[in-house]
């Protein structure tokens, strides 16, 4: 069944990041000249996603106000004749459908996919947490959507990583299956030192049968006290196959904002428009260590 709708939830705190988040939201801090959110609903559009279902908390209406049209802006930006703006402004909202949920309690990421279950529907669905940035064409969604065609079953993204950092994610246990691809019989969200199933640790990349809702349902708080997804998917695999996928592609961690530093500075080297300038700003800041 065709993937058409994403989730993205973007209602935490933004704690990392305090205190420039008591006024703009983490989802909306920029990697260069676009926000966080924007690169997750493109990397989401290139995937074939329509809509998609951002799960905020009051507060953060800037979020909804950035996918708006803005009238007034691109009347004057029509007036002067500068059509390469224009085309900026429309950007985000020319992506997909947005709408959006609220959650008005932070009770964990289980709980923030769960409020979305009736704009979901009866059908599978991709979640996007947006800390997480992948670079690479096709993107990490794209590559798991002809995955799950190919199992006929949800797939989650993993990497891994080296054991010391393993007991900040959710991390599973699976069987190989074939190059990248593992079936999960286990996972557990951030294990104690010393107990981690393996390296292959989750990143915010799931694609989900609607079945997950009910489990989600039952699920009771787990790790740091929050109802957490992870616990929803071990339930899930009870009853339905659910695959880790490898992806290509490198992952910055936008939550962090040494992570978002190191991302902008990967995505500015990239880009056409930018990277010479990225390459010598570099430079001047290797002769001041
Ligand atoms: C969440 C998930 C975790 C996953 C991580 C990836 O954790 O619960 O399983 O490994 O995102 O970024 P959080 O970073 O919200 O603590």
């Amino acid at each position: 069944m065709k993937i058409r709708k994403a989730v993205i939830p973007a209602a935490g705190l933004g704690t990392r990041f305090l205190p420039v988040t008591m006024s703009v939201p983490k989802e909306l801090l920029p990697i260069i000249d676009r926000p966080l959110l924007q690169y997750v609903v493109a990397e989401a559009a290139e995937a074939g996603v329509e809509e998609v279902i951002i799960v905020t908390s009051p507060g953060k209406e800037s979020i909804s106000d950035y996918f708006q049209p803005h009238t007034a802006l691109e009347q004057r930006l029509a007036a002067s004749g500068d059509q390469e703006l224009l085309d900026r402004v429309a950007e985000a909202a020319g992506l997909a459908k947005v709408s959006f949920v609220l959650q008005h309690e932070a009770l964990g990421l289980g709980h923030a996919v769960l409020m979305a279950k009736e704009a979901v529907g009866d059908e599978p669905f991709v979640v996007i947490l947006p800390d997480d940035i992948i670079a690479h064409s096709p993107g990490a969604i794209a590559q798991m959507v002809q995955v799950s065609e190919e199992v006929n079953a949800g797939v989650i993204a993993v990497e891994e990583l080296p054991w010391e950092v393993i007991h900040n994610y959710g991390v599973v246990d699976g069987t190989p299956v074939s190059d990248r691809l593992h079936k999960i019989k286990g996972m557990v969200e951030k294990p104690p030192r010393d107990q981690e199933p393996s390296n292959l640790t989750i990143v915010g990349r799931y694609i989900l049968p609607p079945q997950i809702f009910q489990y989600l349902e039952n699920t009771r708080p787990g790790a740091k006290g929050e109802i957490q997804l992870t616990d929803g998917l071990l339930a899930l695999i009870h009853d339905h196959d659910l695959y880790a996928y490898q992806f290509v592609g490198k992952r910055f961690d936008g939550g962090t904002p040494m992570g978002l530093l190191r991302a902008s500075l990967a995505f500015a080297l990239d880009r056409e428009d930018t990277k010479e300038e990225a390459l010598s700003l570099l430079r001047e800041f290797q002769d001041w260590i």
